[in-house]
């Protein structure tokens, strides 16, 4: 299973590509908005910092302008993942990029049919936004099952790259249901190593050596 971390904040990315087992980032306009920098600016220097997927999102909403816009950032560097919105324009603009070879992800999947035109169209990978279901009182986790049931019916290579995951039962329970990727908040990932037991048999380690060492 892939990590990626959801943020456009560099330090968060230098400290958890540091932990070694995140492979790649995500960034949006929200979080590039964030960050206080140009998109493109934010997405050099990220390149700079991590060997794996990058996914860079489009602003223009017609497929002509995000063919534009995508083509421009996908020179940037040869991981960028090129982010399109799950429109109709949107499609065309999949369809053309998995043409020519151009890895692209289509975000704000909410429904197992959109995931399933994305997957039809090339996409390399398709976004479903869990957290986001659950906030509008649907289970997130079980349109992630749906579409790995659909892609495994058919074969497809699209990847599921779970999104808007908001803590740790999220994320395993993406893992369980066979999501190929997860994007994670550098507080989600912070979270994903707490456990107190863990806490309280190191903290009892270190006082029997040190009693042992007077
Ligand atoms: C995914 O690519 C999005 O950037 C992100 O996961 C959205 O998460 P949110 O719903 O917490 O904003």
């Amino acid at each position: 299973m892939e990590f990626f971390i959801d943020t456009g904040d560099i330090n968060e990315i230098k400290t958890a590509y540091a932990w070694g087992f995140v492979d790649g980032v995500t960034t949006n306009p929200t979080l590039v908005a964030k960050s206080g920098k140009k998109n493109e600016d934010l997405i050099k220097e990220i390149a700079e910092i991590v060997d794996g997927p990058i996914s860079a999102e489009v602003i223009a909403l017609d497929a002509p302008g995000m063919i534009k816009e995508g083509t421009e950032l996908s020179k940037i560097h040869k991981n960028i993942v090129i982010k399109l919105p799950m429109t109709k324009d949107g499609m065309i603009a999949c369809k053309h990029f998995s043409k020519s070879g151009i890895k692209t992800n289509i975000t704000l999947i909410f429904s197992a049919n959109q995931a399933l035109l994305a997957a039809k169209n090339g996409a390399t990978y398709v976004s479903p936004f869990v957290g986001r279901l659950d906030d509008v009182g649907q289970t997130g986790m079980d349109l992630i099952g749906e579409i790995r049931q659909i892609f495994n019916n058919y074969g497809f290579e699209t990847k599921i790259l779970a999104a808007s995951l908001r803590h740790s039962q999220h994320v395993k329970e993406c893992a369980m249901m066979g999501a190929d990727t997860a994007t994670l908040p550098f507080k989600v990932i912070e979270g994903l190593f707490a456990h107190p037991l863990t806490k309280n048999g190191l903290d009892q380690f270190l006082a029997d050596h040190a009693k042992s060492n007077k």
